[in-house]
C-alpha cells in the first residue's frame, strides 16, 4: 500500500481498484498505473482538454538572475522579469488581455464592434493576437515610422492599421484614435490603454504578486520604465502594500527626442491619466546611447537578446546599485526581446 500512498503524495494517479484488490489478496506486487475510471464515470465525464490555452500563457514569466552583471555588485542581486515569454512577445500582453477581458465581460466589445486604440507597437501586437484568437476586429492608430518588423507582425495577425504623422509621435496616434472614437461611437470600443485602469491593474494583480512569490518576499527594490506607466504604477502599488519599505524607482528618457521605443518623456508628452508620479521614491533619466550600450552588453555578456527599453531598465538598475551600501534584491522588467529592433544600426556601432 505504501508505494500507492507515495504516488498519491507526488500527485501521480493510480489504479486504486487494482491496488486495493492486490492488497486484499495479499500480493506484494502493487501496480502503479493510471486511474481507470469505472464504466459509469467514463460515460458521464468528457476527457479534460489537452494542452494549454493561449490566454493562460500570459503572465507568470521567468525571473532571470543577471549572473555576469551581478558580479560588479557583490551585495546586490539584480533580477529581471523576462516578458518576451508572453505569447505576443512582450509585457503588453498583460494589460491588453485584461482590457479585452473586461470589455468582453461588460459587453462593450461584442459582435459588430471593433477594438480601437493608439499604440506604438507592443500593445497593438497584443490586441491583434487576442483579436485573432478571440474573434474580434482590431483597428490601431500608430505613427508611420514604427519599425517595419512591427508593421509586418500586425499584418500577419490581420489587424487594420491607421498610420499617423511620424513627427507627431505617439501623441499624434492618440489624437487620431480619440477623433475616430468620437466620430463613430457605435463602431468602436475605444480601449484607451493610457486611461484604462485595467492597464495598471494587470500589474497590480499579476506582475507584483509574481515578483513577491518569485523572490520569496525578499525584494527590496523595484526599478521600471515608464510608457503608459501601467507596469510601474500597478506593480509599485501592490509591492508597497506588501512591504512599504520596498524602494520603487521609475525610469524615463532624458529628452523628448529619444530612441527608447515604448517609453514616454512625461515632462513633454501627453501624460497618461493612469500615471501617478507620487508613487515613485525617485525617478531617473536614461539616455538612449546608454540603453543601446546596455542592450549590447546583455546580448554579449549574458546571452540575453532584449529590446531597447530593457537596456534602459538595466542602466537604471546599475545607477541605483552603484549607490547602495548594504545587501539588496533588485527586480526590474525586461519588456520585450530584440526581435523587433534587429535592423537598428547601433548593433554594428
Ligand atoms: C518595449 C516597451 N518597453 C516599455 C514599455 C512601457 O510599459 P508601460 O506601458 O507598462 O509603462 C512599453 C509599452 O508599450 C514597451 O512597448
Amino acid at each position: 500500500m505504501l508505494p500507492a500512498i507515495f504516488a498519491l503524495l507526488e500527485g501521480r494517479t493510480i489504479d486504486l481498484e487494482s491496488t486495493l484488490s492486490h492488497k486484499i489478496r495479499g500480493s506484494a506486487n502493487f501496480r502503479l498505473t493510471r486511474l481507470v475510471p469505472t464504466r459509469a464515470t467514463t460515460a458521464a465525464k468528457a476527457a479534460p482538454a489537452l494542452g494549454e490555452s493561449l490566454l493562460s500563457r500570459i503572465g507568470n514569466t521567468p525571473l532571470l538572475r543577471l549572473e555576469k552583471i551581478n558580479t560588479q555588485f557583490p551585495s546586490v542581486e539584480i533580477l529581471a522579469k523576462a516578458e518576451w515569454h508572453n505569447p505576443g512577445g512582450s509585457v503588453k500582453d498583460r494589460a491588453a488581455s485584461r482590457i479585452v477581458g473586461e470589455a468582453l465581460r461588460s459587453g462593450k466589445l461584442r459582435e459588430g464592434v471593433a477594438l480601437l486604440d493608439a499604440t506604438s507597437g507592443n500593445t497593438g501586437i497584443a490586441y491583434a493576437m487576442l483579436g485573432a484568437a478571440q474573434k474580434f476586429s482590431v483597428v490601431l492608430c500608430m505613427p508611420a515610422n514604427v519599425s517595419p518588423e512591427r508593421k509586418k507582425i500586425l499584418r500577419a495577425y490581420g489587424a487594420e492599421v491607421v498610420f499617423t504623422a511620424p513627427d507627431e509621435g505617439s501623441d499624434g496616434a492618440i489624437r487620431k484614435a480619440q477623433q475616430m472614437a468620437k466620430a463613430h461611437p457605435k463602431k468602436y470600443f475605444y480601449a484607451d490603454q493610457y486611461s484604462n485602469d485595467a492597464t495598471w491593474q494587470a500589474h497590480y494583480y499579476g506582475t507584483a504578486e509574481e515578483i513577491w512569490r518569485q523572490t520569496e518576499g525578499r525584494v527590496t527594490h523595484f526599478v521600471a520604465t515608464l510608457g503608459t506607466s501601467g507596469t510601474f504604477v500597478g506593480t509599485t502599488r501592490r509591492l508597497k502594500e506588501l512591504n512599504p519599505k520596498i524602494t520603487c524607482v521609475s525610469l524615463q528618457p532624458d529628452s523628448p527626442f529619444h530612441g527608447l521605443e515604448g517609453l514616454k518623456h512625461m515632462a513633454t508628452a501627453m501624460v497618461p491619466r493612469i500615471y501617478d508620479a507620487s508613487l515613485a521614491d525617485r525617478n531617473l533619466d536614461i539616455s538612449t546611447e546608454a540603453a543601446y550600450e546596455a542592450v549590447k552588453r546583455l546580448a554579449r555578456e549574458e546571452g540575453l537578446l532584449v529590446g531597447i527599453s530593457a537596456g534602459a531598465a538595466l542602466v537604471g538598475c546599475e545607477m541605483v546599485a552603484r549607490e547602495l551600501r548594504g545587501p539588496a534584491v533588485m527586480v526590474t522588467v525586461f519588456p520585450d526581446s530584440a526581435d523587433k529592433y534587429l535592423s537598428e544600426r547601433f548593433w554594428d556601432e
